[in-house]
């Protein structure tokens, strides 16, 4: 039994059974390293193992992934908490299978791609929620309550609302007002937190979504934690609909053979965050805040911060995310990008046409910080002035679903030429980017509105996410 936060039960039990140095007859094919001609590889090889004995089985866990499942659960003050080895997508996954084929669930239309291939297996119905974009940047920052309370109106069979929060960009949902609106009806609020898994170790960041009162909360703990990529976790809390299905549904999704070192990374982050996430996380946010001031007075530069919370829905931001806009100098983000990337070996998450987004980590020193600053202030100095005004995609028009996502997906598919769409029901997603909010998704009507939408966008420089045929000349519908 391990009873300390500081222990890391999945860890030890590799190191355990490294130590014995057994000649290992079992899966993966490597045999422990030996079928590695890579350094690297063989370095890590040891602790890539099978279900050996001490080792426990992630399906049907009860010996150290049970001890370190309860663990992660308290630490992030969850009723129950699962280890995901296929990143948050899976969890998201889960969470829609909790629920039947044909249950409505409300889901923001600029969701992460994951909830749409979530809606495939899961046949739930998605009802959308409207996101409104941040006009100085052209991206959606979050849902806001007055949307959720007006749907939920409307819509008196919902069985869950299921939202992001925190954004890409870092900025919180109204989470707990949300909750509190939910609850009322009896239904399930979920979270998409894939980005804030290290919220719950200190206090000025967002407030986690469960301590809100969200029902369940996806982590990408790889996104923001010393794990692993893939390294994810799914915590439920009490009031949560059904847990023995969402296990079940994580199992159906998960492979038999998952990655010990993953999942001994979540275990080891889990107990670093509790022993020592606060102070780093401490550290991380006075960097976080001397260096958005410092940027802020480079001429021409702007570093989003306190004032994110002026625009609606928005409850805070997370100091590690910096968006950073040029409103007073003629370089665009994607340039500015470019040459962080070639002359100072410096590669930012996301470049835009006005923005870059930096994802700061808690593991950034004030050297990283400061090499980020002095790049950004020397590439920007020979720009100054204004730049022109780039204009931003107008928002999409409002979709009309004829068929739910599973259906449109399983149907057969034709490609017609853009001009002869109209009246159809597509057979594959349209979005610009920015804003990134889905114009056309598969299964819904390409009514005469949208055809004009998809003109202004095929027309215009904005980039096209989605359709087989980017130029748009042609879009796939449904066939029959
Ligand atoms: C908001 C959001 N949700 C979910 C995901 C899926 O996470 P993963 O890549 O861990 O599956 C992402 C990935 O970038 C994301 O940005």
């Amino acid at each position: 039994m391990f009873n300390s936060q500081w222990e890391a039960p999945i860890y030890k039990a590799l190191c355990d059974y490294q130590s014995i140095a057994p000649l290992r007859l079992h899966m993966p094919g490597h045999a422990g390293g030996l079928g590695f001609e890579t350094g690297e590889f063989k370095l890590i090889s040891g602790f890539d193992v099978t279900e050996v004995p001490g080792l426990d089985d992630l399906h049907m866990s009860q010996e150290v992934i049970e001890e370190a499942r309860r663990l992660l659960a308290k630490a992030y003050g969850a009723q129950e908490s699962l280890f995901l080895v296929n990143g948050a997508s899976s969890g998201i996954h889960a969470l829609f299978l909790s629920f039947n084929p044909d249950d409505e669930v409300l889901v923001p239309r600029n969701a992460h791609r994951s909830f749409f291939s979530a809606m495939v297996l899961s046949a739930v119905r998605p009802i959308y929620i409207p996101v409104e974009y941040q006009p100085e940047l052209g991206v959606a920052l979050s849902v806001t309550g007055r949307q959720v309370d007006s749907l939920l109106a409307e819509n008196p069979r919902v069985k869950a609302v299921f939202i992001t929060s925190p954004s890409y960009f870092g900025t919180a949902a109204p989470i707990e007002a949300i909750a509190q609106k939910v609850h009322q009806k009896g239904i399930q609020l979920l979270v998409d937190e894939a980005h804030g898994a290290h919220f719950a170790f200190h206090a000025a960041y967002p407030t986690p979504a469960l301590h809100c009162g969200a029902d369940a909360a996806v982590n990408g703990m790889h996104k923001t934690l010393p794990v692993l990529n893939q390294g994810a976790a799914l915590h439920v809390a009490e009031g949560f609909h059904d847990f023995t299905r969402l296990r079940a549904a994580c199992s159906l999704l998960t492979t038999t053979s998952p990655s010990y070192p993953i999942l001994a990374s979540i275990d080891l982050a889990r107990a670093f965050m509790v022993e020592k996430g606060e102070s780093q996380l401490e550290t991380a946010y006075q960097l976080a805040r001397q260096y958005r001031e410092k940027i802020n007075n480079l001429p021409g530069l702007h570093c989003y911060g306190d004032e994110l919370t002026g625009f609606e829905g928005v409850t805070g931001y997370d100091p590690l995310k910096l968006v950073v806009s040029f409103p007073g100098v003629t370089v665009s983000g994607r340039e500015v990008a470019h040459q962080l990337r070639e002359q100072y070996a410096i590669q930012v998450e996301m470049a835009q046409e006005k923005f870059i987004l930096a994802m700061m980590s808690m593991f950034h020193e004030a050297a990283h910080w400061e090499r980020f600053y002095q790049a950004l202030k020397n590439v920007t100095a020979v720009y100054q002035g204004r730049r022109e005004n780039t204009p931003i995609a107008k928002v999409p028009v409002n979709p009309t679903v004829l068929m739910t996502p599973r259906d449109a997906f399983m149907a057969r598919k034709k490609q017609v030429p853009l001009k002869e769409s109209a009246g159809c029901i597509a057979g594959e997603s349209v979005a610009v980017y920015p804003p990134g909010i889905p114009a056309l998704l598969p299964g819904e009507l390409i009514t005469e509105e949208l055809l004009e939408y998809l003109y202004y966008i095929k027309n215009s420089k904005l980039q096209i996410q989605g359709p087989r045929e980017s130029s748009l000349n042609s879009i796939l519908i449904i066939d029959g």
